[in-house]
């Protein structure tokens, strides 16, 4: 399976800034192109900005954009909202759904994550639905049991390898510098693909991704490990030196 890298951009950014980001990192993939054979490259600017970044990727096509969010709710009333139909319009592919930061400052809960991923696989879009515990969580031995609780109450029924992909970010880890070690990875990863058999048919070629605080300096570690299949980058992707070393380290 190749390596998903993606680039969570979250509020950062500006249009001179994203579209110099964006060219550098399709420069540096064109002078590499064996890349492309191990990974499959994403970057989720902000809602604003997706249009102009779906226009500065698509003379080559190597990084696919995503959104951040959408909404619960195809059309209508919704001050503020961006509908998975709108991202799709726009020529997006992915959208991250459940973050933590979201969970936590948007009140998001697993009821309203599978709804709208449900809604977002109706429009062809590839979810990457986030999971992880806090600190405290952890701290307690409770990081299975929230992690999947998180799971199975977030994927919709619609999910397939195909149009989903998991996100193990524990919140600890999230812009703290703090990564989990990859003997917890491993665990954390290894009971997630077994709770996707739970509900799956193809649960072995679903993509699980790491978050938190991944680099270039640990990306090795954590890429090799079973059962990680790519990473969500925040900061990291900000810097294109940064993002695509990660990605040869994939490699
Ligand atoms: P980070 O963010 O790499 O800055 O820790 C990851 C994420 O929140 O997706």
């Amino acid at each position: 399976m190749k390596k998903l890298i993606a680039g969570n951009w979250k509020m950062n950014g500006s249009v001179q800034d994203n579209a110099a980001l964006i060219d550098d990192i399709s420069t540096q993939i064109k002078n590499d192109l064996s890349l492309l054979e191990h990974c499959d490259f994403l970057v989720c600017p902000p809602h604003v900005y997706l249009a102009a970044c779906v226009t500065s990727t698509s003379s080559d096509n190597y990084v696919k954009v995503g959104g951040q969010d959408s909404s619960a709710h195809n059309s209508g009333a919704y001050t503020g909202e961006t509908s998975p139909a709108m991202l799709k319009d726009i020529g997006c592919r992915y959208v991250i759904l459940g973050h933590s930061e979201r969970r936590e400052y948007h009140s998001e809960s697993d009821a309203l994550v599978h709804k709208k991923a449900a809604l977002a696989h109706e429009q062809a879009l590839i979810t990457i639905i986030c999971v992880g515990e806090t600190e405290l969580e952890r701290d307690e031995g409770r990081e299975e049991d929230v992690v999947g609780q998180q799971l199975l109450a977030s994927l919709p029924e619609s999910a397939t390898s195909e149009n989903t992909v998991i996100a193990y970010e524990p919140v600890w880890a999230i812009g703290t510098g703090k990564t989990a070690s990859v003997g917890d990875v491993a665990k954390m990863h290894s009971f997630i693909r077994n709770k996707l058999k739970e509900r799956l048919a193809d649960s072995e070629n679903m993509r699980i991704l790491y978050g938190g605080s991944m680099k270039p300096e640990n990306a090795q570690d954590l890429l090799a490990t079973p059962n990680v299949d790519g990473g969500l980058i925040g900061g990291a992707s900000l810097k294109a030196d940064q993002f695509v070393a990660i990605a040869r380290a994939a490699r």
